[in-house]
């Protein structure tokens, strides 16, 4: 592609959205958009934007991402999460886009013992991860130019994420009580968004030949894995100086000491070797990716 390519972002005003607007600027024309423009519960709204629009890539980083909720508003979690993602995909081979799509570790049931592969059989435990499995078999049904990447416990500088929660209560409180029996690989929205940068550009650039060889879905996160109260003690021993050296202390409890409406797997790291292996992309251990966050957030850019 010898011209700027457009590119729709949808979910423009969350955590991940936010972070792909960033990536992509200097690299394409950005269209960014958020609920306030187009709903994505509303399929007419959704096949009008993009026919409107006419991008080169689209970007779907809009879902109903509260998992709790979900459990008593499941309609509205499978438009925007099942629905809307296979219509995102008929506009986009009608149009020869490409779509990529973020999915979730919440697809699995955490009974394996070791990182998940994306040909292990999913089993949501919850209607937040059956709704977007549907939306992934949405899109595979379709076809096409895609890239769902499954990711997980995502968090970054902006937006409501454990991290920035963790900072909040830290200041208000004098002792928290975290789960230490859920093990994930928290990954940062900056990660994701420069992963996604990479390896957009390197498909419209024909890096990986004809779509057969590259569309499909693939596992993308940050490197190791952690549990909860493993993530909130690493971010309040490197948040000192944000917090004025004030550090709460940090109890482990399990899950069950921490009743919510939706039930979370307890074991749901994602091996990213297929990542790897097709487009040569690893995203930074989790440690790292949690320096660069604090970064910023003592540095604002
Ligand atoms: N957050 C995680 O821990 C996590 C983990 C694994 C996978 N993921 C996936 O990663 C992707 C990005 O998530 P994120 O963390 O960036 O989520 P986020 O911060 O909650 O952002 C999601 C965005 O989607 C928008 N949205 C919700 N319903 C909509 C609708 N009906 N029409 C249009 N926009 C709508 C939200 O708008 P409002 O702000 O107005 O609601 C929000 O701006 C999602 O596909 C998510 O499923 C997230």
């Amino acid at each position: 592609m010898s011209s700027r390519p457009r590119i729709l972002i949808l979910g423009a005003a969350g955590q991940v959205g936010r972070e792909l607007q960033r990536s992509f600027t200097d690299a394409a024309e950005i269209i960014a958009r958020g609920r306030d423009t187009v709903d994505l519960a509303t399929p007419d709204q959704v096949r009008a934007l993009v026919r409107r629009t006419a991008p080169d890539v689209i970007l779907n980083a809009a879902a109903y991402t509260a998992v709790d909720r979900a459990e008593s508003d499941p309609e509205l979690a499978m438009a925007v999460n099942a629905q809307a993602p296979g219509i995102l995909a008929e506009e986009a081979l009608h149009a020869g886009a490409l779509l990529v799509h973020y999915s979730t570790d919440y697809v699995f049931d955490g009974s394996k013992a070791g990182p998940w592969i994306e040909t292990d059989k999913a089993n949501p435990l919850n209607v937040y991860g059956a709704s977007k499995l549907a939306g992934e078999e949405a899109i595979q049904q379709v076809g096409g130019k895609y890239l769902i990447f499954r990711t997980s416990w995502v968090y970054g500088p902006h937006g409501k994420n454990f991290l920035l929660t963790m900072l909040r209560l830290g200041r208000e409180r004098e002792s928290l009580n975290i789960v230490d029996d859920q093990i994930g690989a928290p990954t940062s929205s900056i990660e994701l968004a420069d992963a996604t940068l990479t390896i957009v550009n390197s498909v419209l650039a024909g890096r990986f030949g004809s779509t057969d060889n590259w569309a499909g879905l693939y596992h993308m996160t940050c490197g190791g894995s952690v549990s909860w109260y493993g993530f909130a003690r690493a971010i309040f021993t490197r948040a000192q100086a944000l917090l004025d050296g004030k550090i709460p202390a940090v109890n482990p409890i399990p899950a069950s000491e921490y009743p919510t409406p939706a039930k979370r797997p307890c074991y749901s790291v994602l091996s990213n070797e297929r990542l790897y292996t097709r487009f040569n992309v690893r995203l930074a251990p989790w440690e790292s990716a949690l320096d660069e966050v604090l970064r910023r957030l003592t540095i604002p850019q």
